[in-house]
């Protein structure tokens, strides 16, 4: 939540800051703002909104001239979207960025406040700024520190003392934070894709650190004042990857780019035919000896461990638990030395699926992650990490993601079986080799883009729509839902087919259509009953099955035939009309696609 940038070197700094904040207004935009050293002095524009309306402001009002500044993208937090709760927040002397939540805030505020400091925004972030400006006498380091071992709670902090007018500072607990390295120049960011335009060599800062930041130099230090020394990562990311490529969205790029990140990132997991997790550390002997497997996520990445419980249910006969992270962490959760806790994250910093994963360690289980964001905080801190390799994923509403932790559902799945014994070597290359074909099979299921167009003319103008499915197909129409009320903001459910006469059915009229999904051989009869409830009613009813299931025609107003694969990989197949449904809904209702109001790509809050 939220992106913080920086930039020192010979550049025009404000160019640099709303160019390295357009890539992150995938984590935030409620707001924007930047802070540059004009004339040896701090110069702070914010706006309320998108980042161009703070461009359009500056075009027509004042633009700072400088080489050395601080800028911000907002999630609002604490205090509404707002010009004045817009960062930097500061004064003349300290002005900050921060990306994060501050505990502690309201204790700091009135303890300033006594001290005869006044506040302008609601925000938690400006307690920190003054915070600095108080216990400040001349050495920004030695302030922070003193302002760190105060304030509790998550944080990545751009920060500029007046005094310094060439160097920024930066700080980090539980949020992200790199430091771009360039020549004669240097950058702070919250992610990668910010500093690719201008080069990929960057820092990793981690937790409790401090880093001093100038055009020539990058220095980092512990709370104790310790030089560390840091080893220079490199993005293997070009920037171009982080571009649309003649897409009209992100979004539709993402999906097209499903069948080469699913290579990308099962090929290395496979060796003469059958699954190897080795490669990430992770040992047949190792898998088979968990009792329980927990997987625990948030949003698309829970719906990826979703389709993972039935598929190592059924393929290795393990049981697995899933849950929300916010909802794990809280409850009493029965984990031991002997389980698995897999954590499934995009972005890697998820607030939540962080909190489970430090828990998951404090009571002695392995961790193992599936994450896509090379060197962030889960990946760092799991016992085995599983990069996915789907490249950075821009638009809000993930996709490409989604697919690449599926594909790890299943290989985990099949590694699992067969060091179990449940599945022989022969049954196991079968399923590996299958798994190799649904980039193919992905790509011929692409084909059917534009009847997905029709179908979103066709819910277009819905209020409010239902999707059914069982098992697995319950398990992936829990995503199509979710992609569909988070991009075209139509109230959405995915319900358990069978469910539905309980309850739910009731709110079933012609105004409400239903996307069945029904790729499952063996619960198809079932679920065309529920189908045919559902029309009864009166509900315009699309129906998802694959290209061989022989329906009559009256079952459903419309058909989208998925190209075939074993049942159980189905939901990877599958996965793209409900993509594409969702995509062409949000496009015709003329909704932001890759920004869909109130979200942000990393949730770094509770
Ligand atoms: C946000 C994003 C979702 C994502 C979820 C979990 O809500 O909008 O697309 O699924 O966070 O994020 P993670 O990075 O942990 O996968």
């Amino acid at each position: 939540m939220c992106g913080i940038v920086g930039y020192v070197g010979p550049k025009d700094c404000t160019e640099v800051l709303i160019s390295a904040l357009s890539k992150l207004e995938y984590r935030g935009y409620d707001s924007a703002g930047i802070a540059v050293f004009e004339n040896g002095q701090i110069s702070v524009e914010k706006a309320k909104g998108r980042l161009k309306n703070l461009e359009e402001k500056m075009e027509k009002g004042h633009r700072p001239k400088g080489h050395v500044g601080i800028g911000h993208t907002r999630w609002a937090t604490h205090g509404e979207p707002s010009d004045i709760n817009s960062h930097p927040h500061g004064n003349k002397r300290v002005s900050i960025v921060h990306n994060g939540i501050i505990e502690n805030y309201i204790k700091i505020k009135n303890f300033l406040v006594d001290k005869g400091y006044e506040f302008v925004s609601e925000t938690d972030t400006e307690t920190v700024a003054k915070l600095l400006d108080f216990y400040y006498e001349g050495n920004p380091v030695e302030t922070i520190t003193r302002v760190l071992g105060e304030i509790e709670g998550s944080y990545a902090l751009g920060i500029m003392f007046s005094e310094y007018p060439d160097t920024i500072y930066a700080a980090r607990k539980d949020s992200p934070l790199i430091i771009g390295v360039g020549e004669g120049e240097n950058f702070i960011a919250s992610d990668v894709p910010a500093i690719l335009k201008y080069t990929r060599h960057y820092y990793l800062l981690e937790q409790n650190e401090i880093a001093v930041i100038t055009k020539d130099s990058v220095e980092i230090k512990g709370l104790h004042g310790e030089k560390i020394e840091k080893e220079l990562q490199y993005a293997g990311w070009d920037e171009e990857a982080a571009e649309k490529g003649g897409y009209e969205h992100f979004m539709l790029k993402e999906i097209h780019e499903q069948p080469a990140v699913i290579k990308r990132t099962i090929l290395p997991r496979i060796m003469d035919g059958m699954p190897f997790l080795e490669e990430c550390g992770i040992t047949s002997e190792m898998l088979k000896s968990f009792r329980k497997i927990y997987i625990v996520a948030c949003g698309t990445a829970m719906h990826a461990g979703l389709v993972g419980k039935y598929v190592i249910e059924r393929i290795a006969e393990t049981e697995v638990i899933v849950d929300i992270a916010s909802e794990f962490r809280y409850r009493n959760p029965l984990i031991g030395k002997e389980d698995l806790v897999m954590l499934i994250s995009q972005s890697g910093e998820t607030a939540d699926t962080k909190a489970v994963l430090r828990l998951a360690k404090e009571k002695q289980a392995t961790t193992i992650s599936v994450v896509n964001v090379k060197g962030s905080s889960i990946a760092r801190e799991s016992d085995f990490v599983i990069y996915t390799h789907a490249g950075p994923e821009i638009s809000v509403a993930s996709t490409k993601a989604y697919s690449v932790q599926l594909s790890i559902m299943y290989l985990f799945a099949f590694q699992l079986a067969y060091a179990k014994g449940i599945i022989d070597e022969k049954r196991c290359r079968e399923l590996t080799l299958e798994l190799q074909e649904i980039p193919d099979i992905i790509e011929k299921a692409l084909e059917i883009e534009e009847k997905c167009q029709f179908i979103g003319s066709r819910l277009m103008n819905a209020d409010s729509l239902l999707y059914i499915g069982r098992g697995l197909d319950y398990a992936l129409s829990m995503e199509g839902s979710l992609k569909l009320k988070e991009i075209s903001y139509i109230h959405s459910e995915a319900y358990a087919a069978g469910e539905l006469k309980h309850g739910t059915i009731s709110l079933v009229t012609d105004e409400m259509p239903v996307i069945a999904v029904a790729t499952q051989d063996d619960l198809l009869e079932k679920t065309i009953s529920n189908i045919k409830e559902v029309k009864a009613r009166g509900a315009l009813v699309i129906l998802i099955c694959k290209e061989t299931t022989d329906v009559s025609h009256d079952i459903a107003d419309y058909q989208v035939k998925v190209p075939v694969a074993e049942d159980i990989l189905m939901p990877m197949a599958a996965a793209v009309p409900m993509q594409l449904i969702a995509y062409y809904t949000s496009v015709l209702r003329g909704c932001d696609v890759d920004k869909p109001r109130n979200l942000a790509k990393s949730v770094t809050v509770e």
